[in-house]
C-alpha cells in the first residue's frame, strides 16, 4: 500500500496544538504507518493563492495546505457548504439560501483541490475524503485520471430522499457520491437513506455483499459510527477533577456549537417546563450552557444566537432570585481539559439535537464521569449516538414535557441505576473508540478492488472487493 492521503476542509494545526479533538488522534497511527499526508484549507485566505499545496512536516505525517481567495472561500464555505448543504442535510430546507455563485464556488474549490492532489497522488495511495464540504472530489479526481481508491465519510446526517431533493443540485450530488469506492455514514439510518437515494435516482441495485451496482460500477457502503478517545478523555476528566471543587448545586450541562441543529431553544423550553412543574427544584439545580460561536456571518446563526440569549434571559427573569441564576450561558470555546471536568461535575448531560450525524458531546459526557457516582445522559432520539447509547434517557426534543420528565428522572435516579446505565454505556464506548472507527473504514477501503478497463486489478495485494461487506 502507498500513503494514506486524508482530505478535509479544516486541516490539523501545523504545530500539533489542536490535535486533541479526536479525528487527528484517530488518524495519526494510520498516517504514520506509511508516510501519510493530510490536505486541508489554509487557515488564512490569500488574494494571491499559491499554485501548489504548501507543505509542512510534522513528526508523523505531512500537511499540505491549499489557499483560496477570500471571496471564493466565503462562497464555498459559508455559502454552499453551510447555507445550502448544512441546512438541507439537517432537514432544515426552510433555511436553504440558494445563490448561483455558491454552487459555482463549491465546484471550483473541488476542481482546484483535485488538480493539486493529482500532482502528488500515486496509484497505490489511499485517499480518504471527509465531509460535505468535499463531495465532488472523487468525481474531479477521476476526471484527472487519478486511479487511487477513494473513500468518503459523511460526518453529518443524510436525510431521506424527499428532503435531499430540496437541494437544487441533488442529482449532481448523488452522482458525485456514487463516484467514491466506499462511502461511510455515522448510522444505519443514514446508510438506509443513501441506499434509497441511489435506488431512486440512479437505479442503484443492492448486491448480496452489501455493495451497490450503480451505472456500471460497484460502490461499497457502510455504517461506521465515529467515536472519541474514550480512555484519554476519561483520564483528562479524572486528573482535572483532583484539583477542582465540585459544583455547589447539582448541575445540568449542555455543550454545543451555537448551531440551529442542536436543539438549544427546545432544551431551554424543556428546562423551563421542568422548573414550572417542579417548584421544589427551584434554587436546587442550575443549567450551564456553553455554546461557542460558529459560522456567525450566516443569518440563520445570528438568529439562533439572539433566540438563545432571549430565552436564557427569559428563564432567569421568570425564576431567578438574588441568590440563584437558573441558566448560566457562556458564548465561548473552552479548553478541552476544562470541559472534561465540567462534564464530570455535572449530574445531568443534556444533548437535544433535532438532527445530528453522531454527537460526540454525548460520548464525552459519558467518558468523563466518575464511575462510582456517575451522572445521567439525556439524549435526543434524533442524534446518531442514540442508535448506540440506548442506556441514556432517550427523549423527543420537540416535546418540552418529555425533556422535563427526563430531567426529573435523572435528578432523582438512585445511585445503583446510575451506575448500571453508565457502566453499560462506558463499556460500549470503550469497545468502539475512535481508533476502531478509523481502522474499520480503512480496512474496508483497502479491500476495495477497482478493476481497470482491461480487467486487471491495479492494487497488488488487496483482496477482491466482492469478499468485503
Ligand atoms: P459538531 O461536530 O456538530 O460540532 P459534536 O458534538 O459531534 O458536534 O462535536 C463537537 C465537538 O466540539 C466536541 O468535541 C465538543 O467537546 C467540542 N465543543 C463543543 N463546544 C465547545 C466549547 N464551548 N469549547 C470547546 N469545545 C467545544
Ligand atoms: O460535524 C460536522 C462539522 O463540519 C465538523 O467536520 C466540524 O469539525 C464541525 O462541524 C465544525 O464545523 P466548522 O468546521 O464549520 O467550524
Amino acid at each position: 500500500m502507498g500513503r494514506l492521503i486524508v482530505v478535509s476542509n479544516r486541516a490539523p494545526s501545523v504545530d500539533g496544538s489542536s490535535d486533541s479533538g479526536g479525528l487527528v488522534v484517530a488518524l495519526i497511527e494510520a498516517l504514520a504507518k506509511n508516510g501519510g499526508l493530510w490536505i486541508g484549507c489554509a487557515p488564512e485566505q490569500s488574494d494571491t493563492p499559491t499554485e501548489d499545496l504548501v507543505f509542512h512536516q510534522r513528526p508523523d505525517f505531512d500537511i499540505g495546505l491549499f489557499e483560496l481567495e477570500p471571496e471564493l472561500y466565503r462562497d464555498y464555505y459559508l455559502g454552499y457548504s453551510n447555507s445550502v448543504l448544512w441546512p438541507a442535510l439537517h432537514g432544515r430546507v426552510d433555511l436553504i439560501d440558494v445563490q448561483p455563485r455558491y454552487a459555482k464556488a463549491y465546484r471550483e474549490v473541488a476542481k482546484r483541490l483535485a488538480a493539486l492532489i493529482a500532482k502528488t497522488a500515486r496509484d497505490d495511495d489511499l485517499i480518504w475524503v471527509h465531509d460535505y464540504q468535499m463531495i465532488p472530489l472523487a468525481h474531479e479526481l477521476k476526471e484527472l485520471n487519478v486511479k487511487c481508491r477513494i473513500g468518503f465519510f459523511l460526518h453529518i446526517p443524510l436525510p431521506d430522499l424527499q428532503t435531499f431533493k430540496a437541494i437544487p443540485d441533488w442529482k449532481d450530488l448523488a452522482k458525485w457520491l456514487s463516484d467514491y469506492d466506499l462511502i461511510g455514514f455515522q448510522t444505519r439510518r443514514d446508510l438506509g437513506h443513501m441506499i434509497n437515494i441511489f435506488r431512486h435516482t440512479m437505479r442503484g441495485e443492492l448486491r448480496a455483499n452489501g455493495t451497490m451496482g450503480i451505472a456500471g460500477r460497484e460502490v461499497a457502503l457502510g455504517s461506521f459510527p465515529i467515536s472519541i478517545d474514550v480512555s484519554g478523555f476519561r483520564r483528562l476528566a479524572a486528573k482535572g477533577a483532583e484539583n477542582t471543587e465540585p459544583a455547589p448545586l447539582p448541575r445540568l450541562i449542555g455543550v454545543d456549537r451555537l448551531d440551529y441543529s442542536k436543539g438549544l431553544p427546545q432544551r431551554l423550553a424543556g428546562y423551563e417546563a421542568f422548573l414550572a412543574r417542579h417548584p421544589e427544584f427551584r434554587s436546587k439545580v442550575a443549567l450551564l450552557q456553553i455554546a461557542p460561536p460558529t459560522r456567525d456571518d450566516v443569518d440563520a446563526y445570528k438568529a439562533i444566537r439572539s433566540e438563545l440569549e432571549h430565552l436564557s434571559g427569559h428563564i432567569n427573569g421568570r425564576f431567578g432570585t438574588v441568590e440563584w441564576t437558573p441558566v448560566q450561558y457562556i458564548h465561548r470555546a473552552m479548553p478541552r481539559n476544562e470541559l472534561a471536568v465540567l462534564f464530570r461535575f455535572s449530574r445531568v448531560g443534556l444533548v437535544t439535537p433535532l438532527f445530528d450525524g453522531m454527537n460526540l458531546v454525548a460520548k464525552e459526557y459519558v467518558a468523563a464521569q466518575d464511575e462510582t457516582d456517575p451522572g445521567v445522559l439525556i439524549l435526543s432520539q434524533f442524534a446518531g449516538a442514540a442508535e448506540e447509547m440506548t442506556e441514556a434517557l432517550i427523549i423527543n426534543p420537540h416535546d418540552p414535557e418529555d425533556i422535563a420528565r427526563a430531567i426529573k428522572t435523572a435528578l432523582e435516579m438512585p445511585l445503583a441505576e446510575r451506575i448500571g446505565r453508565h457502566s453499560a454505556l462506558y463499556a460500549h464506548l470503550d469497545q468502539h473508540n475512535v481508533g476502531r472507527w478509523s481502522a474499520a473504514f480503512l480496512k474496508q477501503l483497502l479491500s476495495v478492488q477497482r478493476l481497470s478497463p482491461d480487467g486487471v486489478a491495479p492494487f497488488p495485494g488487496s483482496t477482491p472487493w466482492t469478499q468485503t461487506a
